[in-house]
């Protein structure tokens, strides 16, 4: 990696400035905490609000960044023209254990995605806001929101520390005082959400965008990023052994942020594992990685060292995302267990033939067929881990490993954390 500057007390690190300027959602000083004068002295207040901010947020080309890059505009759109009593979230659940971003922004730039969610709720009419956190950022956001005057009020609510608690029907579960569990439903939370209410629900990172193109509009928006991903986005970069938070351009090259390893997992614990040799000719956005099958996701790349494997790296995720499923549907009740069980098999020495052909024709069984898509990201990142790491299956299967160290690479909340032991593959 270049160019990282670990720093003192902040719980992840702004390590790179976007592209050649200054970061925007990110404080200028790394590591610097904007409390609430200097936060209105960097950033002035709001010009765009109401149905220009939409208008505005539209000409931007702002998209979601809590994974499915789905266009902010549309969502807000859909809640204004919405009737009755109305809800905005911001979820800052960040369920994804190899991200951190937003507990970076939440702890440095905690105005700017406050602003973002009482703009966002004006603009979409909502009566009340609530913020979804992790328990970890709680006491310090609820200092930040006592500081503050706003119109609309804002409860913040913890968001249990699990992989699927940040899903967005699992948030509006949550929030109307039920589990944070995805529930089946054939409409959108735009439509039924929070209490039945059409509800809308941005990523924290979403609505710090939001609030600056609220103050400098879209034109200054389109500066940073491509003409097709515009702006700057937050990503986590997993390591040596170590986790940094970097805002960069969307399109930046992916050798200005990693440079060795045997491949590098892009997209998180849902995402696509690529080869070191393929990322590196990469840049950093949905339309470069789609042709590879990857998606940015909420932006976590992590990097595998060559001394590691691939094979039990993905094992170890694959049986902690099987755990973490909510047991409710099919795909996850049979499929994932089975799954992550081969997969162990496939990460120990000598695994029985036909593990590998099993593997793939299940995880095209559970595809689709979930009522979230933990099923469909679980198997995208298996099927990437077969494809990539091809002669790290032929060593297996003569009974040898690439990995030099027991040490975990890939990080997993400390109950899953365990280095696989023997009985991981009986
Ligand atoms: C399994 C799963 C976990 C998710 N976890 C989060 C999360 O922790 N934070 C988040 O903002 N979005 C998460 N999402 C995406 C949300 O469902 C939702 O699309 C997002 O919050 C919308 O905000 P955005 O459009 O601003 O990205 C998750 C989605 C899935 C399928
Ligand atoms: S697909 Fe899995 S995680 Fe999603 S709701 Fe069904 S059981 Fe839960």
């Amino acid at each position: 990696m270049s160019g990282t500057r670990p720093l003192a007390q902040a719980p992840t690190v702004p390590s790179r400035q976007a592209g050649s300027g200054s970061p925007r959602v990110l404080p200028p000083v790394p590591g610097a905490t904007e409390h609430l004068r200097a936060h209105y002295t960097r950033h002035g207040h709001a010009r765009y609000r109401g149905p220009a901010l939409i208008r505005a947020v539209r000409e931007a080309g702002l998209t979601g960044r809590g994974g499915a890059a789905f266009p902010a505009h549309v969502k807000l759109a859909a809640v204004a023209q919405a009737r009755g009593r109305k809800v905005a979230v911001a979820n800052g659940a960040e369920g994804e254990p190899a991200s951190a971003k937003d507990a970076a922004l939440l702890y440095h730039a905690p105005h700017l995605v406050l602003d973002g969610l009482q703009l966002a709720a004006e603009a979409v009419g909502a009566a009340e806001a609530f913020l979804y956190t992790d328990a970890r950022n709680a006491d310090r956001v609820e200092r930040d929101l006592a500081q503050r005057a706003d119109d609309i009020p804002v409860t913040l609510v913890v968001a249990p520390p699990r992989f699927l608690s940040g899903q967005e029907t699992a948030l509006a579960s949550r929030l109307s005082g039920g589990l944070a569990l995805p529930t089946f439903s054939f409409s959108r939370v735009s439509e039924h959400g929070v209490n039945g209410a059409p509800t809308l629900v941005q990523n924290v990172e979403t609505l710090a965008h939001l609030a600056l193109i609220s103050r400098h509009g879209p034109a200054w928006f389109r500066q940073k990023g491509t003409p097709a991903e515009p702006g700057t986005t937050l990503v986590t970069v997993n390591a040596d052994g170590r986790r940094l938070v970097t805002e960069l351009e969307l399109g930046t090259p992916l050798a200005d942020v990693i440079t060795d390893g045997a491949a590098v997992l892009i997209g998180g614990y849902h995402g696509t594992w690529l080869p070191m040799t393929t990322a590196l000719t990469l840049t950093l956005d949905n339309q470069a990685l789609g042709r590879h099958y990857a998606t940015l996701g909420a932006g976590v790349l992590a990097v595998l060292p060559h001394r590691a494997c691939g094979l039990i790296e993905t094992a170890r995720v694959t049986r902690y995302l099987a755990a973490e499923s909510a047991g409710q549907c099919g795909p996850c009740l049979n499929g994932l267990p089975r799954i992550a069980v081969a997969m162990a098999e496939l990460a120990g020495p000598r695994p029985r033939r036909g593990t590998v052909q099993a593997v793939e024709r299940w995880a095209g069984l559970v595809t689709g067929r979930g009522a979230c898509h933990h099923p469909d990201g679980t198997a995208r990142l298996v099927r990437s881990a077969l494809a990539v790491f091809g002669a790290e299956l032929r060593r297996h299967a003569d009974g040898r490993c690439s990995a030099a160290t027991d040490h975990p690479v890939l990080p997993l909340p400390s109950a899953h954390a365990l280095p696989f032991t023997d009985e991981d593959w009986q």
